[in-house]
């Protein structure tokens, strides 16, 4: 949610820099866009409203070889994506230019008080106030002043300011918005909210903790706590992502790559976890002990959207396999409905980014209440994963499409790990399952990999049902999710409305919605409920639906009571989730794309949504 990137250095031109790096970026806003630099002794600042590719010019004027530069690319929080609600703002007298991530709750205070004393402000921003404020300061030292404003802001912020006295230096501050600076031996240093940002530059970087301020320059980082004003010491990490990783490698985008990608990122999760033989999970690094799971007596598993889907897989895998009671909870509704949490309770929280508010306050409610948590995360370092007691990796690699699609299989991957961990130490299920179990799990990869060579298959579906308007996705027990996650694709995508459904709850109202203008899509892969899937079919078709199911290779049967079929390759139903989602994927995509809609960055959505 809003992108920040920042160079300092003399090696490479700071616009072009930041510009790229605002591509990297734009998945996490798109409303607008802008960039900042100082040229002699006063600003240049450019801004636009709209998608990069088209201000992209705007946002060039003038830039030359400068050698320091910050950008921005917005997701609207407060005022209109309009071109002077864009980052950056500055001062009036035009000497301190911020961009900033986050919502800063007293605003209108500090606005009021400033206008009293004569500051005009151009915007309707929260974040225009910052420049104002930092102006407002007065001591000499910019850095002292600095601490001093950043310190009067409360809400969330990660900020990179300018300040035309110091031409080789960008300062940020941080706290609830993920900031991370990066290192490179001699080529100038980098300031990002994201490591995609600097991906092509460096993988050294270092992850900013909440209320840490500073500044860098073109050879180093200078780091501070907020609260006392010393110094801290500098913790550098190095990122396992390839910087082709982030490209859309031949691809007409990213969300279709990353579809593609998942065969391998199912290995990357499953990698080197698994021993066959003896019907075990390795978890080496794993920071919570055995003994500690064995005194937990429930699990909750705690995320947004997508990955919260994802949790709810989680939720039938871990309950079946592992014998204990496992909620799974919208992270937003979970942090203010006073749970009943302790002790004795698991707490998971799953993100892809591991950055989204609403899952960062959820964790740090459970470990208020003394829970043990875990994180699912595929961003290393990010601010969940220090905020929990252990995590396990997923290893999807950057995913840059707006709609989640290969971190959400490899959460589901992470969950069907962790259960067969958890089995053993519950005792719960025999070394022979647990060795059918990883040997089943073993051949997904090459089952996605079957099934994507079928993908023109599922565009023939997408093109004869790209106009209805209303859909309705009916999936059951261990594909119940897989429905919720099929539907929200659809509509996140192509903007069709698309309603997932437990498909026994159909009767109980959503089949007053079905007639020949409501397709139906079914999973109805072989399953335990198979038949009772079948009867929910059947009563659509009753009502004149045309129906789409999602089925089992070879299974003729289901083939001859539907109107078109996504097929799926055969495995044991606790893993169907993972192949009955590659198809609704697909779909989903080629919707968007034969509407000839923006399917990396559809409307009104951000990646990583750091705000409530
Ligand atoms: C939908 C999607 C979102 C995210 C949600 C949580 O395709 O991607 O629903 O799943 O915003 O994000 P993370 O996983 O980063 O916590």
């Amino acid at each position: 949610m809003c992108g920040i990137i920042g160079y300092t250095g003399s090696v490479f031109a700071a616009s072009k820099v930041v510009l790229d790096g605002l591509e990297r970026l734009e998945y996490r806003g798109y409303d607008s866009a802008g960039l900042a630099t100082i040229k002699g002794s006063g600003l240049l600042v450019n801004r636009g409203s709209g998608k990069l590719r088209l201000i992209r010019s705007v946002l060039e004027k003038g830039m030359g070889s400068e050698s320091v530069a910050i950008g921005h690319t917005r997701w609207a929080t407060h005022g209109k994506p309009t071109e002077e609600n864009a980052h950056p703002h500055v001062d009036n007298a035009r000497r301190i230019v911020v961009v900033h991530n986050g919502i800063i709750e007293n605003y209108l205070d500090l606005k009021g008080e400033l206008s009293a004393k004569g500051h005009r402000f151009d915007s309707q921003t929260d974040t225009e106030i910052i420049a104002h404020l930092l102006a407002d300061m007065e001591n000499p030292d910019f850095l002292v002043s600095f601490r001093q404003a950043v310190l009067r802001l409360e809400g969330a912020y990660a900020l990179a300011v300018l300040h035309v006295n110091y031409p080789d230096r960008i300062f940020f501050a941080r706290k609830n918005c993920p900031l991370i600076v990066g290192h490179s031996e001699n080529e100038g240093m980098f300031l990002g909210s994201d490591p995609a940002a600097m991906l092509s530059y460096t993988r050294t970087v270092t992850y900013l903790n909440d209320l840490e301020y500073g500044y860098i320059d073109p050879t180093s980082v200078h780091l501070f706590s907020l609260n006392s004003g010393e110094p801290l010491p500098i913790q550098k990490e190095v990122l396992d992502w390839n910087p082709v990783a982030a490209e859309k490698g031949g691809y007409r985008h990213f969300m279709l790559k990353e579809i593609h990608e998942q065969p391998d990122v199912v290995r990357n999760t499953l990698g080197g976890r698994l021993d066959e033989a003896r019907g075990k999970v390795l978890l080496p690094d794993f920071q919570i002990s055995p003994e500690q799971f064995s005194k937990i007596d429930r699990i909750v598993i705690t995320a947004c959207g997508t990955a919260y889907y994802s949790g709810l897989v989680g939720k039938y895998v871990l309950e079946r396999l592992c014998r204990i009671p496992v909620d799974a909870e919208l992270a937003s509704e979970f942090r203010y409905r006073d749970p009943v949490i302790n002790e004795k309770t698991l707490v998971i929280a799953v993100s892809q980014s591991g950055e989204t508010a609403d899952t960062l306050a959820a964790i740090e409610l459970a470990r208020a209440r003394g829970a043990t948590t875990m994180a699912i995360v595929n961003v290393k370092g990010s601010s969940l994963t220090r905020r929990v007691d252990g995590t396990l990796y997923i290893h999807a690699g950057p995913e840059i499409g707006v709609a989640s699609t290969k971190a959400y299989l490899a959460m589901v991957v992470g969950f069907e790990l962790f259960a067969l961990y958890l089995s053993e130490i519950r005792n719960t299920l025999s070394s022979d399952s647990r060795r059918e179990f990883i040997h089943e799990l073993k051949l997904i990869p090459g089952k996605i990999e079957e099934q994507l060579k079928h993908k023109e298959d599922v565009l023939q579906v997408a093109q004869k049902y790209q106009n209805y308007r209303n859909f309705l996705y009916l999936g059951r027990d261990y594909n119940y999710p897989t429905a919720l996650e099929g539907a929200l694709k659809l509509k996140e995508l192509s903007y069709i409305h698309a309603e997932g459904y437990a498909s026994g709850e159909m009767k109980h109202g959503p089949i007053a919605l079905l007639d020949r203008d409501c397709p139906v899509v079914a999973i109805l892969s072989e399953s335990s409920v198979y038949e009772k899937v079948l009867s929910n079919i059947q009563e659509a078709r009753a009502r004149d639906c045309l129906v789409i199911g999602v089925l089992t290779e070879g299974s003729t049967h289901s083939a001859s009571v539907v109107d078109d079929s996504l097929i799926t390759q055969r495995t044991i139903e606790v893993l169907s989730p993972l192949l009955n989602v590659i198809p609704l994927q697909l779909f989903a995509y080629f919707v968007s794309d034969l509407k000839g809609l923006d399917v990396d960055q559809p409307r009104n959505l951000a990646k990583s949504v750091t705000v409530e």
